[in-house]
């Protein structure tokens, strides 16, 4: 499939906007500053916190940090809304804080509503759930502070 231009210009703090794919839906979270800050508290919480036993199709090598985006916009998650288990939609769950069905230190993230599987704002999964692996990042590059490309 061809690479798809994203303009993210309009994203605010906090917003999530959903672009297809090849097929696929992929989140462009914008990230705050609070919620960048609470991905390195859940490393003992996670299944695979950098990235490491994911495969390479999954994780390109520029994401696998805690905040699984490049570094040079370390704020937005590009990551594909397909839950790893079988494939539902996760429910995105941003809010911080304790919710029905959350950890008590939820620091916002996914929720899939099939088997109850846990990802965090940057797609990485909990453990001791059934989705096996964290949500794909795509490759993807800036053309500008404005202009993302997926694919
Ligand atoms: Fe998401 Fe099973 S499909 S937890």
């Amino acid at each position: 499939g061809a690479p798809v231009e994203v303009d993210i210009s309009g994203l605010a703090t906090g917003e999530l906007k959903t672009v297809e794919w090849r097929g696929k839906p992929v989140w462009i979270l914008k990230r705050s500053p609070e919620m960048l800050a609470g991905l390195p508290k859940l490393t003992d919480k996670l299944a695979d916190p950098d990235s490491k036993r994911t495969p390479d199709d999954l994780t390109p090598e520029y994401a696998r940090n805690d905040h699984r985006s490049r570094d040079d916009h370390a704020d937005i998650l590009v990551a594909v809304g397909i839950c790893s288990h079988l494939g539902c939609s996760p429910t995105t769950k941003l809010q911080a804080g304790p919710q029905p069905s959350l950890p008590d230190d939820w620091q916002g993230g996914f929720l899939c509503p099939c088997h109850g599987s846990l990802f965090d704002a940057a797609g990485r999964v909990y453990k001791n759930v059934p989705a096996p692996d964290n949500l794909q990042v795509p490759r993807h590059m800036y053309l500008s502070d404005t202009k993302l490309v997926i694919g």
